[in-house]
């Protein structure tokens, strides 16, 4: 191990994975018991991690290309994952819909798609209230399963540490099934055919969807034929993970150097990011990630003052490295027109152009009553239109600036769930009812993230001119 160079910091202060102790560190569970909690991120500290710093770098390198309009990143997934959702069913259903609307976005764009699930350690969330509260009862607020249960009593809503340790082996198996099927053939283009979802086969879409997978295989087999060999290789496809770095003494456990580089990598994902409600400068979470050689997402939103973003963009890449800074924002359908301008013009001049996706999912959220449901009791939805109009948007802004979109940031499953309104079945809040299953955030149902991806792809060929 190289010890003697040492670890990227800011020029003028110290860094170290625990530097971020002496910040305020905010969206913290309250850990009944902090000896458990220590004993835990010690256990965390001797586990292999989940992936390489090989794999980091080449990330940093294909998030440069999406910057500069060479590539494309789909970030997408759940909102929260549950450790219930570690089954085979439910990962391969996500990664089909990855593949599918990645499928189209390579399609659309002509350009390679970089994949980027949130998936593999998805676990932990912010919540805007600390505590809920239903009829004479009050508990802490769900918070991922790598912090409590769902279920609404004392005991289920309590912190519990050990449950780190369950989202670090939830997401290796995870992961370990993910590239599995990535690299033995389940990913290849050649058998595209496999990524069909059994719901979406009745679908109006299917036909535009098949037309396009024929097209690409088309293509395959005339280069297989004009190269005089298999492009097995060039046909597989990579799928790198992310995920939103909230509590600290997790992702500090998981920070590690490795023989032959400089610096300290998070290898529990190859892509952190800092939420809107935890990424100002100053706070712990900033203190944590400039000291990471990851690249690092951060939401953007109306909240977000563009000259201190610029701050932050500096403080967390003194050095100017490519591929280092992910802008994810998410104004909204109504908010984007005006937010979005003042937030580029402030990153005019940078010497690494940041990479820009669009999230059209968090600014875009609403709460409804389900039709025939008791009073009061409302649940978080998006439209699908305002999704639609939200990444039209973003695609028409950075056109007209001249600054590259690099990419989308969407919150979907493989499943049949009903969450978001609106879409080819046209799902009204009464559809809610029917299944709607996140813990968290409503995502896009299949159909619905490939009738996204198949608008969004148009836009993509009008604008080569295809
Ligand atoms: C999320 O991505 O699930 C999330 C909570 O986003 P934001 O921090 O943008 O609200
Ligand atoms: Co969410």
């Amino acid at each position: 191990m190289n010890e003697s160079k040492p670890a990227p910091t800011h020029p003028l202060l110290e860094w170290s994975p625990g530097s971020w102790r002496d910040r305020s560190a905010l969206q913290q569970p309250a850990w009944p018991d902090l000896q458990a909690l220590a004993a835990a991120q010690e256990e965390l500290a001797l586990l292999p991690p989940l992936v390489t710093s090989w794999e980091i770098e080449a990330l940093k390198e294909n998030l440069w290309l999406a910057g500069r309009g060479d590539a494309f990143v789909l970030q997408a997934g759940d909102c929260a994952e549950s450790f219930a959702d570690c089954r085979p069913g439910r990962i391969t259903d996500m990664l089909k819909v990855l593949l599918q609307v990645s499928l189209i976005l390579v399609h659309g764009g002509g350009r390679p798609v970089v994949r980027i699930g949130r998936i593999a350690g998805q676990y932990a969330k912010p919540r805007s209230q600390d505590l809920e509260t239903r009829g004479e009862e009050t508990h802490p607020a769900y918070r991922g399963d790598n912090v409590n249960c769902p279920n609404f009593d004392a005991a289920s809503r309590t912190p519990d540490p050990t449950l780190l340790l369950r989202g670090h082996e939830r997401a290796a198996l995870t992961l370990n099934f993910v590239r599995a099927l990535a690299g033995g053939g389940f990913a290849d283009l050649h058998h595209a055919e496999t990524w069909d979802l059994a719901f979406v086969g009745d679908s109006e879409l299917a036909g535009e969807y098949h037309k396009i997978v024929h097209e690409v295989q088309e293509g395959l087999r005339f280069m297989e034929i004009v190269a005089g060999r298999s492009i097995r290789e060039f046909a597989q496809v990579d799928i790198w993970t992310s995920h939103e770095c909230l509590v600290l003494p997790l992702e500090q456990a998981l920070t590690r150097r490795v023989p032959r580089r400089d610096g300290w990598y998070n290898l529990s994902t190859h892509l952190p990011w800092l939420g809107i409600r935890t990424a100002a400068q100053e706070g712990a979470h900033a203190e944590y990630a400039r000291g990471i050689c990851n690249p690092i997402g951060i939401k953007v939103g109306t909240s977000t003052n563009p000259a201190a973003l610029r701050r932050l963009v500096e403080f967390l890449n003194p050095g100017s490295e490519r591929g280092r800074v992910v802008l994810i924002h998410r104004f909204g359908a109504e908010g984007i027109e005006q937010g979005l301008p003042p937030v580029i013009a402030a990153m005019e001049g940078l010497q690494a152009a940041p990479v820009w996706l669009c999230d059209p999912m968090h600014g875009n959220t609403r709460s409804v009553s389900i039709p025939g449901r008791g009073a009061g009791e409302s649940v978080k939805t998006r439209h699908f239109d305002d999704v639609v109009a939200e990444s039209e948007a973003a695609m028409a802004i950075h056109a007209r600036i001249g600054v590259p979109l690099g990419g989308v940031h969407l919150e979907l499953t493989g499943e049949d769930v009903t969450e978001c309104t609106g879409g080819a079945r046209q799902l009204s809040p009464k559809d809610l009812a029917r299944a709607y299953r996140t813990h968290v955030d409503p995502r896009l149902n299949a159909e619905q993230a490939l009738e996204l991806a198949m608008r969004l792809s148009r836009r993509m060929r009008a604008a080569r001119g295809v």
